[in-house]
């Protein structure tokens, strides 16, 4: 297959332009993070997670740890999802061994001072922006700059229910009972989202990532409106203002249908891409949607904690099903663990890039 004819631009740009090339492009969901012993050492001088996270030279050095030990082929910038329920006004506490904690939204009353606080969400976030940059001028042009931000469903997720990994209670009765002020919800964190993420390829990102992690809680019956519609105007939103640019999607946990439905809805941009969860069949994806959209993962992260056989032989079958074909790119079903085995990192990323169609 012949090499992609721009060799200064990123591997993981023409991956997901769906351009032929020698062999797929690698970067892992939570690169960067306490597997890493460098990390560890970085996190001991923040108490505060969030504040971390707006500190440009902590956050590019996080940013870039991963890549100083592994050659991967794009760094995701280091933030988190939950910086915009925190720029919005619902501050955000990290408890140990707890995961994060929102100051929940409890009352109606609540959202109309949340649709003023945009200029606040430019100046809070601004370092995120600054962690962009500085990223870019430290990396070569053949690796790529991701940016990221939640989904307007899993935002409201951790704005209304601590813990939507054991239920989301909150959203469901208010959904019930006044589906317009979910609704309304939902358009702020559509404005919220599409500034952040301008703000981030403003600042020089490649591409960007939309999390929609906790997509598979949404009742059916309110898919379309929660998490389709909403996902399809933020890709409208980037498109407008950069027609080139790659959007991917990581509606966690939906239905195969929900997501053949979206990958084939003519409203959302022919840029957009699908990274997949460890629940999704990759034949089937790889026959289903890479004709018309790349599609990123989804080995099962459990494996970066194991033996290196069993990782070896999995991603060999992943990449003898999705590699030949134009539009992959190699990464996980979710977010690497911090129990994971810093070595295995290292033998992916070598038998990727070794890996040439047959
Ligand atoms: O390397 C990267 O991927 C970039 C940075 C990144 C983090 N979080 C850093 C982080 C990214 C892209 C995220 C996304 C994120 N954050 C998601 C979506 C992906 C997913 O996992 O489904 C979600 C749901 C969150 C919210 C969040 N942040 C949770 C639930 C937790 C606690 C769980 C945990 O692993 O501790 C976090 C904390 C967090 N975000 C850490 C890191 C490195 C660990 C915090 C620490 O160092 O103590």
């Amino acid at each position: 297959m012949a090499i992609s004819t721009t060799p200064t631009q990123p591997l993981l740009l023409s991956a997901l332009q769906r351009q032929p090339i020698s062999h797929p492009p690698i970067w892992l969901m939570r690169q960067a993070g306490r597997y890493l012993p460098e990390y560890r050492a970085l996190r001991a001088n923040f108490p505060n997670f969030i504040e971390f996270c707006l500190t440009p030279d902590a956050a590019t050095t996080a940013t870039l740890q991963p890549l100083q030990r592994y050659n991967l082929d794009a760094a995701i910038i280091f933030a988190d999802i939950l910086t915009i329920p925190h720029a919005l006004g619902h501050p955000v506490k990290f408890i140990e061994h707890q995961g994060p904690v929102v100051d929940l939204f409890t009352n109606l009353a609540q959202i109309d001072p949340l649709k003023h606080k945009i200029a606040d969400l430019q100046r809070i976030l601004a370092p995120v922006a600054q962690t962009v940059r500085q990223t870019r001028a430290a990396l070569p042009a053949h690796q790529a700059v991701l940016g990221f931000s939640g989904a307007p469903f899993t935002l409201l997720c951790y704005l209304l229910d601590t813990k939507p990994s054991q239920g989301i209670p909150n959203l469901l009765k208010m959904q019930e009972e006044s589906p317009q002020a979910i609704l309304d919800l939902t358009d702020v964190m559509v404005t919220a989202i599409t500034t952040y993420l301008h703000m981030q390829l403003a600042a020089g990102a490649t591409a960007v990532q939309i999390f929609d992690s906790w997509a598979g809680l949404c009742p059916p019956n309110a898919w379309q409106t929660l998490v389709h519609q909403p996902l399809v105007r933020i890709c409208q939103n980037i498109a407008a203002s950069h027609p080139n640019t790659p959007v991917i999607l990581f509606p966690r946990l939906a239905s195969q249908q929900a997501l053949l439905n979206l990958a084939n809805d003519p409203t959302l941009p022919s840029t957009v891409a699908f990274s997949l969860g460890t629940e999704i069949n990759l034949a089937w994806a790889s026959q289903t949607l890479q004709p018309t959209r790349a599609i990123q993962g989804n080995l099962d992260p459990i494996l970066m904690i194991g033996e290196a056989a069993p990782l070896r032989t999995a991603v060999t079958q992943m990449l003898n099903l999705a590699g030949p074909q134009p539009g992959y790119i190699v990464n996980l079903g979710h977010g690497l663990t911090p129990q994971t085995n810093p070595d295995r990192v290292t033998e992916l990323v070598e038998q990727v890039h070794a890996w040439r169609a047959a």
